[in-house]
């Protein structure tokens, strides 16, 4: 049986990879991120069935059982790992090579943000000027939390120098060094002695037998390197990030496992040619009230989805405001709308290649119950010439012209509550086979509801 479990967003970001890896980490010790920072949004049920969101702690501290780690790829940003932590169990190591985010990178992130004329949409949380300040070897390690005074000395320095930035950027907040310590000092000291180096506890965690599963954050379409760039985040969220944000070898992974909604959703700007609504549209609005007020559902749009007139003009646009509906597409930080449309296996299959991976689970089965035509797409088809893509290229300007082409199936009533693959629908198991088969790769398990134990297991994904 595998060892490690490696789990990877394969679209972009949101496919429910939180509550997967809390139903892999039943069987198992170790839960480890090696990338990313609190940008991502994990919700969780612990075992009383009480809701958590996590966003830089792993997700294994809802369980006693497991062991955590904050690999040396993370941005780490203390103040968001203490709410988390609020309530959490289980041990937390935090690498000492992983990079501290600070309230400069978070204003920066924000005035860099506002200032660009093509939003990318950060979450600003500060990922993106953490990691610069990595690449630019003037970032702040984790490890020197337990040297105080080198702390102090760095951070100082660095406030002084982000002070001239904040004002290059026009912020009219600045950082005072000593208050600015002041509040921070108790978080040094509280997370200090949990400042380990983590590819050596790991190693030694793999050589006494323990089973790791590798948490991906954000998702393969969002890589730094082989996302849809520059809409992307400042993180190889692939399988090299797992590798260089542990300091693990190739030989320590056993499998990869790709995580997919059965639909698609994006938030932010960025390539989307699935996107059944306007993105502008959806793009501006900033929470879900304002969402309800301008998109809500009326009956006739119910009644053209029902109809399955899936030639309508509007039946694409209507499904995807149904599924944000119903689903809850809703950013779980920040409220803001995701933008929806039908699957797309042109985005699994680049992130299948990119990320090796050896099959996929696919989630909210549930959330297509009750549209009668569902659309998949299997390639991208430029009317002009005849040219098809069926891998999604690195650089949006080679798709002008390609539009998405769609197969059509017969939708179902319901999947919810289902345990069993032979109690599905026939045209829900048609839907799953018909991924399978157009992708080639195997399907450990459906997700068909919210709660960690909602899914239909088609594959164990601890057996070879
Ligand atoms: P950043 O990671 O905050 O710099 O944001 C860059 C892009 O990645 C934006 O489009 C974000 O919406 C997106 N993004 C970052 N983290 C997540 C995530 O956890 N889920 C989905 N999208 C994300």
């Amino acid at each position: 049986m595998p060892q490690t479990i490696v789990t990877i967003g394969a679209q972009w970001g949101d496919e429910g990879k939180g509550i997967v890896v809390a139903e892999l980490l039943r069987n198992a010790d170790v839960c480890v991120r090696s990338q990313g920072g609190d940008n991502a949004g994990h919700t969780l049920y612990d075992s009383n069935g009480e809701k958590h969101v996590v966003n830089i702690a792993p997700s294994g501290t809802i369980f006693d059982h497991v062991t955590n780690v904050i690999g040396n790829g993370c941005v780490v940003n203390l103040q968001t790992l203490e709410e988390n932590m609020n309530g959490a169990k289980g041990d937390l190591y935090i690498s000492d090579a992983a990079h501290l985010i600070f309230e400069y990178h978070k204003l920066l992130d924000g005035a860099q943000e506002s200032r660009r004329r093509k939003k990318i949409g950060t979450t600003k949380r500060g990922i993106g000027p953490a990691y610069v300040d990595k690449m630019n070897r003037s970032g702040i390690r984790a490890g020197l939390l337990k040297h105080p005074e080198l702390l102090e000395e760095k951070l100082r320095s660095a406030i002084d120098l982000k002070n001239q930035e904040l004002e290059f950027w026009g912020v009219e907040d600045r950082i005072n060094p000593d208050a600015y310590l002041e509040k921070m000092k108790p978080l040094f000291e509280k997370y200090a002695p949990m400042v380990i180096d983590t590819r050596a506890y790991l190693i030694s965690a793999l050589h006494e037998g323990k089973l790791v599963i590798f948490e991906g954050a954000q998702g393969s379409n969002l890589d730094i390197d082989h996302g849809t760039y520059p809409n992307v985040t400042s993180s190889n969220t692939t399988i090299g990030g797992v590798l260089t944000g542990t300091g693990l070898s190739h030989k320590e992974i056993d499998r990869v496992i790709g995580i997919s909604k059965v639909y698609t959703t994006r938030v932010g700007s960025g390539l989307m040619m699935v996107d059944g609504d306007a993105e502008d549209l959806i793009n501006n609005m900033s929470n879900k009230d304002q969402y309800f007020q301008q998109c809500k559902l009326t009956d006739s749009d119910l009644e053209i989805i029902g109809s399955g007139d899936s030639n309508h003009p509007l039946y694409d646009q209507l499904v995807s405001r149904f599924i944000r509906e119903s689903a809850e597409e809703f950013g779980a930080t920040t409220g803001r709308p995701r933008r929806v449309g039908w699957l797309d296996l042109v985005v699994l299959r680049k992130s299948i290649e990119v990320n090796g991976l050896d099959g996929l689970i696919l989630t909210r089965l549930d959330n297509l119950d009750g549209i009668p035509r569902i659309k998949i797409c299997t390639r991208y088809v430029n009317k002009n010439t005849g040219e098809e893509l069926k891998i999604l290229p690195n650089n949006e300007p080679d798709l002008v012209g390609f539009e998405p082409e769609y197969i059509e199936l017969k939708g179902w009533n319901s999947t919810a509550s289902i345990r069993k693959l032979e109690d599905l629908p026939t045209e829900a198991r048609e839907f799953v086979d018909c991924v399978k088969s157009t992708l080639g790769i195997d399907i450990y398990r459906v997700k068909n509801g919210p709660k960690q134990g909602d899914y239909v297991e088609l594959k164990n994904p601890w057996s070879y």
